[in-house]
């Protein structure tokens, strides 16, 4: 994956738990690499193994971490310049998640290597959505899980995320406790 993605695991390590816990995950998923280069991609074993590094130091399921992860990367696009591009997705949660795969298309034009996910919306009622996720890769779904929760956030929206499935690709229900406006 791109630079950008493990720059966002150092960030988040380093912004809760210090610059020793980090050095402690680096050590532990065998990864040599001082800094990330944003617009460079990486294996995705890289990714994968800090993932699994972090699990183990900080005593957390690896679940949690991505969880956790996916939450902090809405924060974390936003402060590092792709703020426009987040507004311009949609100002509530409903027309931003069925812009998602737009978003990443707009990505993409700067990053040519990019295996991005994709989505599919589905409208349930008034308080209630679908979302279907296919990726080329394994077990990214608690990612999903925090991404809405920070996304919830994003648009003050309390939502409520249950992982309705898991396959050849998942989905996501996902509950409003008001609708938006
Ligand atoms: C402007 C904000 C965003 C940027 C710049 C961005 C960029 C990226 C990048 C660089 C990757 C790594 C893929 C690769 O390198 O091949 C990625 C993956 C991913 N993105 Fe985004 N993204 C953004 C917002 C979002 C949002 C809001 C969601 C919410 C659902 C999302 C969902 C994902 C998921 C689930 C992956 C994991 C890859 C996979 O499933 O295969 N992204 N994104």
């Amino acid at each position: 994956m791109y630079g950008l993605v493990n720059k966002a695991v150092v960030d988040l390590v380093c912004s809760k738990f210090g610059q020793e816990t980090w050095n402690k995950i680096k050590q532990k998923a065998e990864v040599d690499i001082d800094l990330f280069v944003s617009m460079d991609a990486y294996p995705d074993d890289v990714t994968y193994r800090l993932v699994g590094a972090a699990s183990e130091v900080l005593g957390l399921k690896p679940e949690q971490v991505l969880e956790a992860f996916g939450e902090y990367w809405v924060l974390y696009t936003a402060q590092e310049g792709y703020g426009p591009l987040l507004s311009a997705a949609g100002s509530n949660l409903r027309d931003f998640l069925k812009n998602l795969d737009a978003l990443h298309a707009r990505v993409a034009l700067t990053m040519p290597d990019l295996r991005p996910p994709r989505f599919r919306l589905v409208d349930v009622d008034a308080q209630t959505m679908k979302l279907e996720y296919f990726s080329t890769r394994q077990g990214l779904a608690p990612m999903v899980s925090g991404l809405l929760k920070g996304l919830g956030i994003r648009f003050s929206t309390s939502i409520d995320v249950a992982h309705a499935r898991e396959g050849d690709h998942d989905e996501f229900t996902i509950t409003m406790s008001q609708a938006t406006a």
